[in-house]
């Protein structure tokens, strides 16, 4: 038994995507969601290692305070101060963050090389943080984080600079010089909630995108947000968030079945879910 704990939880594609996957490799295994209240979090974590169950996904709002709860912690939990799956083992729990090499192997699957880029993220939040890190390990030619607090930006790119300072690591406002910005990267991140389905807009103008730029947009709701919209009407290649989700996906199954997930299976069962309830929405 596996499952994801969360509040709220009921919204999330994991259950769809991890019991796809287990029932495809034929594993007599069940994904559950659990949506729990904030005080009860630890002892329903602490509850789950009892009850033997083999791990667990940890969403918003706990994937901060459970890295104080976990008995032994990944490197990705330590540098990203967060955390998004438990692996309950000899009574120990043990914490990791897959979000960030989640994303590394999404761009990874689609062949697109990290080194000597010029990287644009837009976020200094959750989401971003665990993308920044696993960037600036990545021989990028500059990072460059764009916030709509500046202040968190210049904090995470300052931390980012102690942990990589060999690494040209800078910040970017809302101001004119931002096209100039655009138009000099390669690679555009929006790790803002900007974008998804209850926060329509879109995070930064998009005039000065073409054909030489690469736009991801770590939403998956909906599948094509205004962004990639726009974006790849002016050229750009575009991934959607979804690869992310199934990538950080694909690396919990593994911390915990030990065995490959079956990504077309799972990519293609998810995008189907979402045309749905995309549909039915309009
Ligand atoms: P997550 O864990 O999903 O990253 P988060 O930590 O709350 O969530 O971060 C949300 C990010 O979206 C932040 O970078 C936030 O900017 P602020 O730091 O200024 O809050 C950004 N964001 C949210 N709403 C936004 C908006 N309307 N315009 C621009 N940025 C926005």
């Amino acid at each position: 038994m596996v499952g994801i704990i969360g509040n709220p939880v009921r919204h999330s594609l994991s259950p769809i995507m991890h019991n796809r996957a287990l029932s495809h490799l034929g594993l007599n295994w069940v994904y559950l969601s659990f949506e729990v209240e904030p005080a009860r979090a630890r002892s329903a974590i602490e509850g789950a290692r009892d009850l033997g169950m083999v791990g667990l996904n940890v969403t918003m709002p706990f994937k901060m305070e459970a890295v104080e709860w976990v008995d032994i912690k990944d490197g990705s939990v330590i540098l990203t101060g967060s955390l998004n799956t438990l692996l309950f083992k000899d009574s120990k729990i043990m914490g990791f963050n897959t979000d960030g090499i989640g994303f590394l192997n999404s761009l990874r699957e689609k062949s697109i090389s990290l080194q000597g880029r010029k990287v644009l993220l837009i976020g200094a939040g959750g989401a971003a943080r665990a993308v920044a890190f696993v960037v600036a390990q990545q021989e990028v030619a500059r990072l460059t984080v764009l916030n709509r607090t500046p202040q968190k930006a210049h904090r995470l790119a300052q931390e980012l600079s102690s942990f990589k300072p060999e690494t040209e690591i800078n910040t970017a406002s809302y101001d004119l010089g931002l096209a100039l910005v655009i138009s000099d990267s390669d690679l555009i991140i929006n790790a803002t909630s900007v974008g998804m389905k209850d926060h329509p807009g879109i995070p930064i103008p998009t005039d000065d995108i073409d054909q030489r730029h690469i736009v991801y947009d770590l939403a998956y709701w909906p599948l094509r947000t205004e962004l990639l919209r726009d974006s790849e009407e002016r050229g750009a290649r575009v991934v959607s968030g979804l690869e992310m989700l199934i990538h950080q996906g694909a690396e919990s199954f593994r911390i915990w079945t030990g065995k490959e997930f079956p990504l077309p299976i799972v990519r293609e069962e998810l995008t189907e879910y979402l045309k749905s309830i995309e549909d039915r929405s309009r």
